[in-house]
């Protein structure tokens, strides 16, 4: 069983396609010890997950102890394929069955009845599970090896930004878990989008990877996430675009999460409003004494950068591209983090497609609102 306490995290370099010389003997030890009830983080599409043996409650137990989570918040069951969700799953929904077939492998987590055979911790003791069959080569191909369901949430400690490449998992868990698969850094960058389709109609409970609008291709009927009220840049709070507070128990969905030590400043406004009020931003922080960073795209990093002599900042990749700007989103927040400033401030990119997602992490980091800009 995995205990706390000091050990050794035993670092095993793969190919990102896990088919490198030696990948194959790397990856059946790390399934080794996942049989074993040990912690194994490994890289998927979208973050590393520190995983466990899903079967297994005393395994599972050990992942909440390296991470200081709380069991309140539940677990995703990763499979390496989808047959078999029978394993995890007590009863599939026609529909989850289509999505399945349409988005796996990839960024999409189904919420689905529990199966007796996924302990009650894995799911912060409810009847649901959340299931996900990850894209990434080395994830399947170690899920496979291990021949169980591995439950594995981002490989972070609670509360901070999810590790988006194997320096990151190490700088939260080196010495709290027995091993980790290091093949370079994540293509996808945000987490999966969690879908719950025991409910009707089915809800998007976290947006991610797979767009609301790639869901609604294959199921019209589904109904996009639930925001948070957004703070005016005066203070008052404005209620966001669906007019109501989450429901008090979304499990793991707390408002501050994946969250930089430094003060996040966001401002809800794409391209010219965005950038104008990040510049107001830093100019009115700068006017106070306070050390300024910003967090934007190339173009805008770049154009800031040479108004204000000495900006930090950390670029999301050419404008315009969102895909740049998720695979990107984790490591520049980190970037600005390690550079002990006073405020960091960025702007959202809309809400369609993967702007979806950057918004709600966007949000989360910045302590759980985004400030509005004047039309
Ligand atoms: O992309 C991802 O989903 C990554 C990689 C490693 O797969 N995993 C991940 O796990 O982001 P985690 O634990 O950091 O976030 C999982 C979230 C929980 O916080 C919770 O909001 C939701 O998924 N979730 C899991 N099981 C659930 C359930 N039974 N009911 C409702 N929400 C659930
Ligand atoms: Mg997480």
């Amino acid at each position: 069983m995995a205990s706390e306490g000091p050990r050794r995290t035993r670092v095993l370099r793969v190919a990102a396609d896990g088919a490198g010389p030696g990948d194959a003997a790397a990856i059946a030890e790390a399934a080794g010890l996942l049989r074993a009830g040990r912690l194994v983080a490994f890289p998927t599409e979208t973050v590393y997950g520190l995983g466990a043996d899903a079967t297994s409650a005393a395994a599972v137990e050990g992942i909440f102890a390296a991470k200081q989570r709380p069991y309140s918040d539940p677990l995703i069951v990763h499979l390496a394929a989808q047959d078999e969700i029978g394993r995890v799953a007590r009863e599939v929904p026609a529909l989850a069955h289509r999505l399945a077939e349409r988005f796996w492998p990839g960024p999409l987590t189904l919420i689905l009845p529990r199966a007796e055979a996924i302990p009650p911790i894995v799911a912060a003791g409810g009847p649901t599970v959340g299931v996900r069959v990850p894209a990434h080569p080395v994830a399947r191909k170690l899920i496979a090896a291990a021949g169980v369901p591995v439950a594995a949430p981002s490989a972070n400690r609670f509360m901070h930004t999810s590790p988006t490449t194997a320096e990151h998992v190490l700088a939260d868990l080196d010495g709290r878990i027995d091993c980790l698969l290091d093949a370079g850094p994540c293509p996808v960058g945000v987490e999966s989008t969690v879908l719950d389709v025991t409910v009707s109609p089915p809800r998007i409970l976290r947006p991610g990877g797979v767009t609301l609008e790639a869901l609604r291709s294959v199921a019209p009927e589904i109904v996009g996430p639930i925001e948070t009220p957004v703070a005016s840049s005066e203070g008052e709070r404005d209620v966001g675009a669906h007019g109501k507070r989450p429901p008090a128990r979304a499990p793991g969905q707390m408002a501050r999460h994946y969250a930089p030590r430094t003060r996040l400043v966001v401002y809800d406004a794409a391209g010219e409003r965005g950038l104008a009020a990040v510049r107001d931003e830093l100019l009115a922080a700068r006017a106070r004494g306070e050390r300024v960073g910003a967090l934007l795209p190339e173009e805008e990093a770049r154009a800031l950068a040479a108004e204000l002599d000495g900006l930090a900042v950390a670029t999301l990749g050419p404008a315009g591209d969102l895909a740049a700007h998720t695979r990107r989103l984790y490591a520049a927040l980190r970037e600005l983090d390690a550079l002990g400033l006073d405020v960091i401030v960025a702007h959202t990119f809309g809400r369609e497609g993967l702007a979806l997602a950057l918004a709600d992490r966007l949000r989360r980091a910045a302590g759980g609102h985004l400030r509005a800009v004047p039309e």
